[in-house]
C-alpha cells in the first residue's frame, strides 16, 4: 500500500488510543449523541480547519466548508445544514469565517477562467460589483484583495440572515446570533468584523419575510 495513505489509517489509530487513555468513555460519550452551540461556515481551503482555530473538540462544532465560504441561497447542502443546525441542534451562534489569501476571492478579482468553477466564483464577483466603488480605489493589489475577502464575509452573512430559516428563527424569538469573521493564514488570528446579526432590522426591507401563523 502507498505510504502516505498507509499512514493515514496508521495516524487514526494512534489517535484513537490518544483518545482513550486520556478518557475510556471518550467514544461512548460522542455516540450518545452531539449538542454543538454553534455551526461554522467556513472555506474549504486545508489551511483552515474550523476546530483547530478555535480550540473545540469533536462534538463542539457542525461544520459546512466550500470554497470560498459561500451561502448560495439554492445551495441545498449549504440549506439542510443550515436547516438542521437551526431547527434540530438549535445552534446560538453561526459564524461565517473568510480567510485572507483566499483562492476563490482572487479567481474573482482576475480574469482567467478555471473551468466549472467560474459559476460558483461568479457569485464572488457578484460581491466585488456591489463594493466596486470601495473596491476600485484601493491602489494596493493586496488591500484590495484584503477588503475583498472581508466584503464577501459580509454578503455571505447578509445573505445567511436573509434565508427563511434564519429569519423563521428570529421570527420565532431563538436565541440566534451571526457573526463575520476572517481568519489569518499568515498569523492564525481570527479578525471579528463586528457584523453581529440578531434579528432581521438591518436587512432592505425588502429581503425581510412575513411569516403566516
Ligand atoms: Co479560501
Amino acid at each position: 500500500m502507498e505510504k502516505f495513505y498507509k499512514q493515514l489509517l496508521d495516524n487514526n489509530k494512534e489517535w484513537v488510543a490518544s483518545k482513550l487513555e486520556k478518557d475510556a468513555n471518550y467514544f461512548e460519550r460522542m455516540a450518545n449523541g452531539q449538542q454543538p452551540p454553534l455551526l461554522w461556515i467556513g472555506c474549504a481551503d486545508s489551511r483552515v480547519p474550523a476546530n483547530e482555530i478555535i480550540g473545540a473538540e469533536p462534538g463542539e462544532v457542525f461544520v459546512h466548508r466550500n470554497i470560498a465560504n459561500m451561502v448560495i441561497h439554492t445551495d441545498m447542502s449549504m440549506l439542510s445544514v443550515v436547516d438542521y443546525a437551526v431547527n434540530v441542534l438549535k445552534v446560538k451562534h453561526i459564524i461565517v469565517c473568510g480567510h485572507y489569501g483566499c483562492g476563490g476571492v482572487k479567481a474573482a478579482m482576475g480574469n482567467q477562467s478555471f473551468g466549472i468553477i467560474d459559476n460558483w466564483i461568479r457569485h464572488i464577483k457578484d460581491v466585488y460589483r456591489f463594493h466596486h466603488k470601495e473596491l476600485d480605489l484601493i491602489q494596493n493589489e493586496d488591500e484590495r484583495f484584503n477588503r475583498f475577502v472581508e466584503l464577501n464575509v459580509q454578503e455571505q452573512l447578509y445573505d445567511l440572515a436573509k434565508t427563511s430559516i434564519v429569519q423563521n428563527a428570529w421570527e420565532n424569538k431563538q436565541d440566534l446570533m451571526l457573526h463575520g469573521w476572517v481568519y489569518g493564514v499568515h498569523n492564525g488570528l481570527v479578525k471579528d468584523l463586528n457584523l453581529t446579526m440578531r434579528n432581521n432590522d438591518t436587512l432592505s426591507d425588502v429581503y425581510q419575510l412575513d411569516f403566516l401563523d
